[in-house]
């Protein structure tokens, strides 16, 4: 008995020994790991280098991002200030806000910065992405790529545009349960960009595949670079490889067979303004472009779309002044949108809407900033950036920070009218699409999207939350609410039409 309560009590000693050792081996550690990092600071220099932590040695605070979400970031922000450092995805990291040091590094590319993005990003875009393209070389595909975007290409996507947003509104309206707005979105945008954008023609089941290979390309686009069996790294290069060998097989039947087609897509303006810029693009560089083209505006447009639908559930005198401006501008008329009434002009001069659309990027921006590689040592708010270190431009945190905003938490889209104008002071306060040389290219094209979503929800749609409340927004891996959105849609029979109708008439509509 009394060796039995021996063996027992040795036990635990040793337990307790290895508990401790092991604590004291990880805050060793731990501080070797901090100590190597303020290191590397530039002796040059006087400057001290950023406050902040690096975590725990090779995975840093990625386990605190992945998990804390949106009050990572602003809880070093406001333990550490507006330039912090931290340890993400298996690098240093400075993260910057505000919007005069954002301005620092955005004019200072190329320059004092060079983009940079995590190594599993650079991987699973390819070395040809203009993600990965830097100086001369990145200019040139920007002026390649710039034609699919022009006035022309806009006015040639439109219809399609219009059409492919008219069908999911009927499908969502012809739902009996209601619909998960966040993944509804993604598969919107991600038929937009597939079958609009690049005019692939696929059926519905090569749609879903692909789909399915796409979320697991997205989910892992920002992992720890380990290629192991199971890690997430390993999943996006198989995704990746998936996906690289469809487009390919959907490039090539799009080039064989082209007739038939009423318009222009974006693929094969990319193939003629490559050609008219003497730089013909290869097999390689067409899947890497068209890749990259689909994950820019996937998870960005699908964030956005579920905002806007979220701000105009909690908002409805926004969506009834937004009906207003569209039935006094003749696109509206007796509870119908009028045949033939979006165009690219009569839409970009919707002034109402587009504040709409700024306040839903200004308070729900879906991209929360920007990579850089500071590619010398240089001073930003009193601190050294070291040359070689991360840095990142934060755009929500800026917005949420900024002074020009009145009532910065409060959805008010009247804060952009060309009375208050609160975005007139100074270009980078407000910045959803970045700034500098590498602002979104797709700006145009995602605006257009967002407003002809808008029109047709507030010209021919009747929706409603499905829940008691809205749930709480997330920020990883892009702006979203945790739920989802649950949100339901129903089908404007002739009933409803008459209602609206009604309304017009009641209201003075005069078109
Ligand atoms: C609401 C939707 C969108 C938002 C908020 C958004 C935001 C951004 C931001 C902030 C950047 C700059 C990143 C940086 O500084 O490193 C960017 C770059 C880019 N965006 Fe968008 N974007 C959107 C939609 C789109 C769409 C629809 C496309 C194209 C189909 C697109 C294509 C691109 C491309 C190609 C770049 C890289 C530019 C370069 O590196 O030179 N974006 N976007």
């Amino acid at each position: 008995m009394i060796f039995e309560s021996f063996d027992l009590v040795s036990a635990l000693a040793t337990i307790a020994a290895c508990i401790v050792s092991m604590a004291l081996l990880l805050a060793v550690s731990q501080q070797l790991w901090q100590l190597r990092w303020t290191a590397t600071r530039d002796k040059n220099c006087k400057l001290p280098i950023p406050k902040g932590s690096m975590g725990f040695p090779i995975i840093g605070e990625t386990c605190h991002w992945f998990f804390q979400g949106s009050s990572f970031h602003s809880s070093r922000r406001e333990k550490y200030g507006n330039v912090f450092k931290t340890h993400l995805l298996g690098r240093p990291l400075i993260r910057v806000t505000g919007a005069e040091n954002v301005r620092k590094l955005l004019m200072g590319e190329h320059s004092l910065v060079s983009a940079e993005w995590p190594q599993s990003t650079r991987t699973l875009l390819g070395p040809n992405s203009l993600a990965n393209s830097i100086g001369e070389i990145h200019r040139n595909k920007r002026k390649v790529l710039a034609k699919v975007f022009s006035q022309e290409a806009l006015e040639s996507y439109l219809p399609k545009i219009q059409q492919v947003i008219q069908d999911t509104l009927r499908v969502w309206s012809s739902s009996p349960d209601p619909i998960t707005v966040y993944h509804e979105s993604q598969r919107l945008s991600f038929h937009m960009a597939l079958r609009v954008l690049l005019g692939f023609r696929l059926s519905d089941d090569e749609m879903k595949s692909l789909f399915h290979t796409f979320l697991d390309f997205v989910d892992n686009i920002f992992s720890l670079p380990l290629d192991l069996p199971f890690s997430g790294y390993r999943k996006g290069i198989q995704a990746r490889d998936i996906l690289q060998k469809s487009i390919e097989k959907s490039i090539l039947e799009k080039l064989q067979c082209n007739h038939g087609k009423d318009y222009a897509d974006a693929l094969d303006v990319l193939i003629e303004s490559s050609r008219e810029h003497g730089q013909e693009l290869c097999m390689q560089e067409l899947k890497e472009f068209t890749i990259e083209l689909i994950f820019a505006a996937f998870a960005t447009t699908a964030s956005a779309s579920t905002s806007l639908i979220m701000q105009l559930l909690k908002h409805p005198a926004v969506l009834e002044k937004l009906r207003e401006e569209l039935r006094s501008n003749g696109i509206l008329h007796n509870g119908c949108l009028c045949e033939g009434a979006l165009r690219l002009d009569n839409i970009f001069s919707l002034k109402y809407l587009d504040c709409v659309i700024k306040e839903v990027l200004r308070v729900y921006s879906p991209v929360s900033g920007g990579y850089r590689t500071a590619l010398q040592t240089f001073e930003l708010d009193g601190f050294q950036i070291p040359k070689g270190w991360s840095v990142m431009y934060s755009i929500r945190d800026t917005h949420d920070t900024s002074s020009v905003f009145k009532d910065v938490d409060t959805f008010d889209p009247e804060r952009f009218n060309q009375e208050r104008c609160e975005d007139k002071e100074g270009r980078f306060h407000y910045l959803p699409f970045g700034g500098g040389v590498r602002t979104c290219l797709g700006k145009q094209l995602a605006k257009l999207f967002l407003r002809v979503l808008a029109i047709e929800l507030a010209g021919s749609s009747r929706f409603e939350l499905a829940t008691r409340t809205f749930s709480r927004v997330i920020t990883v891996p892009v702006v979203h609410p945790v739920d989802g959105l649950k949100v339901k849609f129903f089908g404007l029979d002739s009933n409803q039409n008459e209602i609206m109708a009604e309304t017009d008439e009641m209201l003075g509509a005069t078109v």
